[in-house]
Order: C-alpha cells, then structure tokens, then sequence
C-alpha cells in the first residue's frame, strides 16, 4: 500500500499526515509519499518526514501508483491526473459543495472519503475532523476577541484602581463553544452560555459558567439527530430572542458557533441587538461561513457596526496549523487504522458498516453515499 500526502492550495495551511503518523503508517506496513513542502507552513519540513521514513517528491511522482491520497481539502479532479483507478481520496471533501468535483472523482474512478461525514458515534470519535479542528477554532476564537477588545480580560486590583473583569456570552455550547468558555474562564473573564440543548446545561456549569436558558417555552429539548440540534418553533425563537436583548447588552464578548447540519446557520443577533451593545464590544461569528448567526456577519473579514467589531472567522483552525495538522493527521490515521488488514497491510471497507456508509462517497465509478442520491432514489 502505497500512501500519498499531497501539498494543499495556497489558503491552506494544514497538511494531512504529521511524521508521527507517517511513522505509524510504516509500522503498519505502508509506505509514504510526501509532496515535497507539504508541511512547510504547519512548520514540518521534507526532512521531519524523511526523517520518519517517507519519501518525497514532486506530486506526479507521489501520486504515481498511490493507493490512498490524504489530504487536508478536496483538490480539483484535474489536480489528480495520473492517480490510479480504486485509489483512496481521503479528506475534508465538502461534498455539499462541490458537487461536481465528486462527480469528477466517480469518473476517475478514486473512492473518495470525505471525513467530514463521519457519524457521531462513540466508535468515531478519534476520527472526527469537525470536532478535532472544532475545538481549536473555539480557543482561537477568545484569543482573537481578546486581541481585538480594547481592554482586558481578567479583573485587575491596581494601585491605580480596579480593572473589572470582561463579561463573554457564548452561544452554542458545541465543541467550540465548549472551549471557548474554558478559554475564556482561563483568561479570568465572567463567562455565560446558551444553547438549544438542554443537555449542555450541566457542561456550562461544569466549567464555572453561568448558563442562560430558554425556560418559558415549554418541553424544549433541541436535541436532532447525532447530538446536533435541530431547528426550533417560531415561540421558541421568539422567546430566544427576548433573552438575548436582556443579556446581550450587558456583554462585551460574544462568541456564536450555533449550527444546524444541512441548514443555514441560525439567525441569533440581531443589528438592533448588537445596537445595544457598548462600543469596542467584540462579536466572534463561527458560523460565518453557514450565513452567520448574527446579521451583517462577513465570512472572512472584520466589520465594525455601531462600534461593536464583528469577526467572521472563517476555518480559525487554519492559523493554529501546527496542532490542528496534528489532530487531523491523527484522525485521518485513526480512521484507516480501524479499517486496516493486517494480512493484506491495506484498510477492508465493509460496505454495510455505519462509518463507511457514512463517509464513502464514491466507489466503483458511482456516486454511492445516499446523502448525495438525487430525492427518490
Ligand atoms: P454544531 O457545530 O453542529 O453546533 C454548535 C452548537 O450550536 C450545538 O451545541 C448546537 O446545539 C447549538 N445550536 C444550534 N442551534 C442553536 C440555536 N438556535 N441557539 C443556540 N444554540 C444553538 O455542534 P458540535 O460542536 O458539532 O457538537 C454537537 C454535539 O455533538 C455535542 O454534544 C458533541 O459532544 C457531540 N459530538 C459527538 C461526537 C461523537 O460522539 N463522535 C463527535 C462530535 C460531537
């Protein structure tokens, strides 16, 4: 088995194996290609990897008769000429968007995993992406804000008088938000949460937050399916959306990371709420990229509205590359180790498994993952 790590595009600076997954992969009997500079700007060099036993190359020579592609995201099908029929394209695929890049990999014949499908289940989780960079982007998200607050975090006694404490509101207790509020705590300010799950109560209290919560609304319980939340009634968000006025304008650091799978993030700060904020506030919207949960958020950039700066970051794992390389590279390891044949020394996808169903979206040609079948197939 022959297992190739490509360099990404120029926005992305993560790489999908690390030396020490190179060196376990060896110890399963693999070899491994590395693109040369692969690593470069996750600060492993070509020598760390040779170091670990790979070999590197330029890409038509690491993709040349490789059986697995590892990469960080999707390249374009064309960026693969020259990879062999039934090989593996493991990665962070994004299969809702870039419908015909899958299409593309069907027809070169590549069964492409992409990791991002995979199923909470107990079984996956050392295999999860989303939570692994999750949970670095809610850390970065604090440190940006607390870069960008024109104050401090923690309360101060001086001689000169007391700095108070910042007060951050996280909404969306996930796994970013999770770690937001330890982050946040650790850096002394007065953290409070919410979150549609009434399960996240206890987590919030459990890190010495104060969790804030819906309560007039009768039998909310938010939870869909796979731990993710599903979308609320209209008296839920109106009651939501009376809570967040009276807390939000005694807040100076909002984080939101609310998510619904499949859906446009949902809505959650209003401009005539962030209106009530007090200038040189500071909003990070981790949900950026899915629309945004507070209104006038722009993926990508900083925008200063009624004085209050709103962030909207965008993959904030991306400037943390170092670790989330390093988990990523776990996950993908984790992931083909669980399926890997000692005897034959390359991962056996049984097809009626849930991860593999899950994450393999095409095989043999086709489109086969039923989240991609056109409705009624
Ligand atoms: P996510 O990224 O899909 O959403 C972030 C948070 O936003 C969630 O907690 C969600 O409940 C909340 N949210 C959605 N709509 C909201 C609204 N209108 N108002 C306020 N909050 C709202 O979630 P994430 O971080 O991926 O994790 C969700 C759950 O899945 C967690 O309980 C986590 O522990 C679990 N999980 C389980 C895994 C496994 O078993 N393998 C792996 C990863 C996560």
């Amino acid at each position: 088995m022959k297992i190739a790590v490509l360099s990404a595009g120029p926005d992305e600076p993560r790489v999908a194996a690390i030396p020490e997954t190179v060196k376990k992969f060896i110890g399963l009997g693999a070899e491994v290609a590395v693109e040369k500079g692969a690593g470069t700007r996750a600060s492993i060099s070509d020598q760390d990897y040779a170091d670990a036993g790979a070999s590197l190359g330029a890409r038509a020579d690491v993709l040349s008769g490789a059986d697995a592609i590892l990469v960080v995201e999707g390249p374009e099908p064309s960026e693969l000429a020259g990879a062999k029929t039934g090989a593996l394209l493991v990665g962070a695929l994004d299969p809702v968007r870039r419908e015909a890049a899958i299409e593309g990999y069907a027809r070169a014949g590549l069964d492409a995993i992409a990791m991002e499908w995979m199923p909470r289940i107990t079984r996956a989780q050392s295999m999860d992406i989303l939570s692994s960079q999750s949970n670095l982007a809610g850390y970065k998200a604090v440190v940006d804000a607390a870069s960008a607050y024109g104050r401090a975090f923690p309360m101060m006694m001086t001689a000169a008088g007391t700095v108070s404490p910042a007060k951050v509101f996280v909404m969306g207790v996930g796994v970013a938000g999770l770690q937001a509020i330890a982050t946040a705590k650790r850096l002394g300010a007065q953290v409070s949460a919410t979150d549609v799950r009434s399960a996240t109560r206890e987590q919030i209290m459990s890190l010495g937050a104060k969790p804030i919560f819906v309560e007039s609304v009768e039998g909310i319980e938010g939870e869909g399916s796979g731990g993710y939340a599903g979308e609320m009634s209209d008296e839920y968000k109106k009651a939501q959306a009376e809570l967040v006025s009276s807390h939000i304008a005694k807040q100076d650091i909002v984080i939101t990371t609310a998510l619904i799978p499949g859906r446009p993030a949902p809505r959650l700060i209003s401009d005539a709420q962030l209106a009530t904020m007090r200038g040189g506030s500071v909003i990070v919207d981790l949900a950026a990229e899915a629309g945004g949960n507070v209104e006038g958020t722009v993926a990508g950039e900083t925008v200063v509205r009624h004085g209050v700066h709103v962030i909207g970051a965008v993959q904030l794992s991306r400037s943390l590359a170092g670790d989330a390389s390093a988990l990523f590279a776990r996950n993908l390891y984790n992931f083909l180790a669980a399926f890997w044949d000692a005897e034959e020394k390359r991962p056996l996808f049984p097809d009626d498994d849930e991860i593999v169903r899950g994450v393999r979206l095409t095989h043999g040609g086709k489109i086969v993952n039923e989240r991609l079948q056109p409705a009624g197939e």
